[in-house]
């Protein structure tokens, strides 16, 4: 092997990041230089060993970002890709010219359909054009990658030639693409298998895999092809890429680390690579976060799912011993651990388990109390946070008698009329009813508060926020109200902001009634 690579360590997989290039040319995903120079620097910590940092024939600005990243990105080799012509050529070897470590990428497709309805050109005149550019290209860097485009639709025996050929013309790295994401794995493993057989001198040349992501197969072919000598992966962050995307790097990285087993692990032929895992994670969220791409929750490694349980019997069995359900730790891509999500799944004890690591103590009764308004809660919501639950305990274990309880209520709100609110409260007494109409919802849920409780303090103050994000969060209310030059502060939390804010008066006026059985009389006129 001739590559800087193969020399240092002989069963090293070379990750070959084409985010930049690849992963940019996905509809929708155009990055701006500064960008791109952005996620380089971040590769680079990832610690891939090649970044392909643009095309930059294709226009000034994947010049200048290929350039730039040449330029300011230290430690992996920046990689330009051209076509098979000089022009292309010479733009790339200028654009990675900055680079202590540079290589060219050129590429000419070989495969029937290909060769006729887009070059329009004979196979002959594709070889000889291979040929040409892998010449010219080592006029600017020793360091030069040949893909046979559409190789895997490509005829076996003209594919062999050109790689043939091209390795004679000094290639350096033999990147066999699956352009359209067709080939399945046991093909692709034998396809790399029968040209490292056939093809003369192929053992002084890295042979690379770049599997497109049509069939879903991208990260099974590489390391089909990795299982058969390929010693280069070219791969994305998040499996970016035209259509379906490319491999996805964090799968492939995860997998030969997971599976080491499986690759040779304890023997000569171990498989490693120099990733620092621990980037993983914080690499894929900076790429979904320029490229505008969300990772799909149930992404593999990456989504926000791919540690997270909620299910009672997972994560009873996470809790007793994480390797049940997890055959990967969280902390090795950068996360702080798993996530236990809490909802409408959780079992008493996962539920428990969270209160206790919250830093509260609670009485068997209080627990009880406490699971229970969770239950109602995560009825409600997808995903009940820890903001929820302290908020729900708050709520739910507090010092201050309940003199009065928020029964029931009803809000209705038609143009043109004034809201009009309906309120049940229950208190020693029984079951009081009123009803009443406000300037807004909330206004008349008060008043009608007011006649039920028989209390008219003044509200001194009104706020809301959401504990938790999405369409079915928690809100809380806060509301001071005043009485005999002294104030009382209540809290109510619920899905629905009316009845959160209903609850939080409720609650300040219990807190004024409780100070009147120490003793003390409030006020009880309206004052609003
Ligand atoms: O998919 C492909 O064939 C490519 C080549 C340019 C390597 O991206
Ligand atoms: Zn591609």
């Amino acid at each position: 092997m001739s590559t800087q690579y193969a020399s240092r360590q002989k069963q090293r997989i070379i990750i070959f990041d084409t985010t930049l290039r690849d992963g940019e040319q996905s509809p929708g995903a155009s990055l701006s230089i500064t960008e791109k120079l952005e996620i380089a620097r971040q590769l680079a910590k990832l610690g891939v060993d090649i970044i392909e940092a643009g095309f930059p024939v294709s226009s000034p600005a994947q010049f200048e970002a290929t350039k730039l990243v040449a330029e300011q990105v230290a430690g992996p080799t920046i990689a330009g890709l051209a076509r098979a012509n000089e022009k292309d050529i010479e733009s790339a070897g200028k654009a990675v010219a900055p680079a202590k470590k540079k290589r060219i990428h050129t590429f000419i497709a070989t495969s029937p359909i290909h060769m006729k309805y887009k070059l329009k050109k004979t196979s002959d005149e594709v070889l000889k054009m291979a040929v040409e550019a892998v010449t010219y290209a080592k006029t600017f860097t020793d360091d030069v990658e040949f893909s046979p485009e559409d190789a895997c639709r490509s005829e076996m025996s003209f594919l062999i030639e050109v790689l043939t050929a091209v390795t004679e013309a000094g290639a350096t790295t033999l990147n066999i693409p699956d352009t359209v994401g067709y080939i399945l794995p046991y093909e692709y493993g034998r396809m790399i298998a029968r040209l490292k057989a056939e093809v003369p001198g192929i053992d002084n040349c890295i042979i690379s895999t770049h599997c497109h992501n049509d069939l879903g197969m991208a990260v099974a072919n590489s390391l089909a092809g990795v299982r058969n000598g390929a010693r280069q992966v070219e791969c994305t962050v998040n499996g970016l890429g035209e259509r379906a995307g490319n491999a996805a790097l964090e799968e492939i990285v995860m997998a030969i680390q997971t599976r080491a087993d499986f690759f040779g692990k304890g023997t000569e032929n171990e498989l490693t690579t120099n990733i620092n895992t621990k980037e993983i994670h914080r690499t894929s969220q900076l790429v979904s976060r320029l490229t505008g791409f969300v990772v799909q929750p149930n992404k593999a490694i990456v989504g926000v799912n791919a540690f997270a349980h909620e299910a009672g019997v997972h994560v009873d069995g996470v809790l007793k011993e994480r390797s049940t359900y997890e055959i990967m730790m969280p902390e090795t891509i950068g996360l702080s651990g798993s996530r236990m999500v809490l909802g409408r799944h959780t079992g008493r004890h996962g539920f428990t388990n969270r209160c206790k690591k919250l830093g509260y103590k609670l009485t068997e009764e209080e627990l009880e109390r406490t699971y229970q308004r969770f239950l109602q809660v995560a009825d409600k919501k997808k995903e009940v946070f820890d903001e929820d639950v302290a908020a729900i305990i708050d709520d739910e274990v507090r010092m201050v008698e309940h003199t009065f309880e928020l029964e029931y209520m009803r809000v209705l709100i038609e143009t043109g009329e004034s809201p009009t609110a309906i309120i049940k409260i229950k208190s020693k007494e029984g079951i009081k009813e009123a009803q009443a109409e406000g300037d807004g919802p909330v206004d008349a849920a008060y008043e009608a508060i007011r006649v039920a409780t028989g209390y008219s303090p003044k509200l001194e103050s009104y706020s809301i926020r959401a504990i938790t994000s999405g369409k079915e969060a928690l809100g809380e209310t806060t509301v001071k109200i005043r009485s005999d030059g002294r104030t009382f502060a209540g809290r109510g939390i619920s899905t629905d902001i009316i009845e959160a804010s209903a609850k939080a008066y409720v609650d300040a006026i219990n807190r004024m009634v409780a100070r009147k059985d120490a003793g003390e009389e409030p006020q009880i006129k309206a004052e609003l």
